[in-house]
């Protein structure tokens, strides 16, 4: 990243803004999991510790209506969580955009900047505003960094100084070491419910790994290009073509895409259906695959073992369901066993790591969603970009 690090800048007594991706589940006016929050601490205490006057944070929470507040997007229950990892008072501001009281080591949480209207339009005005508010902009948000919004790209062109912070700077160098030089045979699992969504990635990858395995309701589409009755699954019959492209395209460079030997299917889309185990070539019409079977769960585990590198986004399975978690969590816990290095990121994939308690064996998890997939894609990231610019026009 050739952009200036907060590292490079002396802090001493600066009002210092900092943009977090603070984007986590809540439910009950609680965060579920605070893996975001936690990766921003050490941002956070790193500003104080350089002398900041003080901190200002920004984040987003979900996609509410700009324009006007709601509880259900209020960063309130992120405040009290993030205080209790601080251990310090997070005060959360309502109202910022005129100015906010900050004192000495004090940090001070704006209201979720999604609130303010051209927020996501990147809209010059309110950029400038937040710029107004600080002397240093700290854009240390990975996870929104494929988002050129005012709180993370409009905001960097105009605050005196910008810079990337510890955050950012490591998900992006780590990221960048692992798909330059990564070790192999180099392995990706890419889950989710829709190919079209995923397209541009599972390209990106093949040409970058040694085998591709696919999950979810991606997984299905490709079962049913190989010729497969899927039944009632979630599927793309439009995307049938790309994946048998997408296969011919892993042949052609010497990998493979595997097709599950066996899958567990439900005759409902319900959290209490009872999982019945088929062969690939006996899923019946009125079942959907809800997740992969006992051998297709086995192979993906060798192949795990046998990996020298293994990015991770998205699960096989409909993990939330607990008849359909084996196949997610057989993926889990070799990737956290096994010798390769292992990357892992995005929302389901976080919540799946906590859920099995695999967080401990895995080298790095992201706090990115689509960032991480934008970055493994090969995408320049805006947020990453301006900062960049700033750096070469001095
Ligand atoms: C995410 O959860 O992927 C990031 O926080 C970005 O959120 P967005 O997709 O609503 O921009
Ligand atoms: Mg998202």
């Amino acid at each position: 990243m050739y952009c200036l690090h907060m590292s490079d800048l002396d802090l001493t007594g600066k009002r210092v803004m900092m943009r977090e991706d603070l984007n986590v589940p809540v439910d009950g006016g609680r965060v579920t999991s605070d893996a975001r929050i936690r990766a921003a601490v050490p941002s956070i205490r790193e500003a104080l510790a350089q002398g900041a006057a003080g901190v200002l944070l920004l984040s987003h929470l979900g996609r509410p209506k700009e324009g006007k507040f709601e509880e259900e997007h209020s960063l309130a229950p992120v405040a009290v969580r993030l205080s209790e990892l601080l251990g310090q008072p997070v005060r959360l501001v309502r109202d910022w955009l005129d100015g906010v009281q900050v004192g000495a080591g004090e940090v001070v949480l704006c209201e979720n900047v999604r609130f303010n209207p051209g927020e996501n339009a990147n809209d010059e005005a309110l950029s400038r505003r937040m710029a107004l508010l600080c002397d240093v902009f700290v854009m240390d948000a990975f996870g929104t960094a494929h988002r050129a919004q005012a709180s993370t790209e409009g905001v960097a062109r105009f605050a005196p100084e910008a810079c990337a912070g510890p955050l950012l700077v490591r998900e992006v160098m780590t990221l960048r070491d692992a798909l330059e030089e990564p070790k192999r045979p180099m392995l990706a699992i890419v889950g989710g419910s829709k190919v079209s969504t995923k397209l541009a990635v599972l390209e990106s990858l093949l040409q970058k790994c040694d085998e591709l395995i696919v999950g979810g309701g991606i997984a299905n589409t490709f079962i049913a290009a190989t010729g497969h009755n899927v039944g009632k699954s979630l599927f793309e019959p439009d995307l049938v073509p790309e994946a048998r492209r997408l296969i011919r395209l892993a042949h052609e460079r010497g990998g493979n895409i595997p097709i599950p030997k066996d899958l567990l299917v439900a005759k409902s889309f319900t959290a209490d259906a009872p999982a019945t185990v088929r062969r690939l070539d006996e899923v019946r019409d009125d079942e959907m695959i809800l997740d992969i079977g006992p051998l297709t769960a086995a192979d993906y585990a060798d192949i795990i073992w046998g990996a020298g590198t293994v990015i991770w986004n998205g699960p096989v399975g409909v993990f939330e369901f607990p008849a359909f978690i084996h196949g997610t969590q057989a993926v889990a816990e070799a990737i956290a066993n096994a010798k390769c290095f292992s990357i892992a990121g995005g929302g389901d994939t976080l919540a799946a790591i906590d859920q099995f308690g695999v967080a401990e064996g895995i080298d790095y998890v992201s706090t990115g969603g689509g960032a991480f997939l934008e970055y493994v894609e090969g995408k320049t990231l805006p947020a990453v970009k301006v900062l960049e610019e700033r750096a070469k026009s001095g």
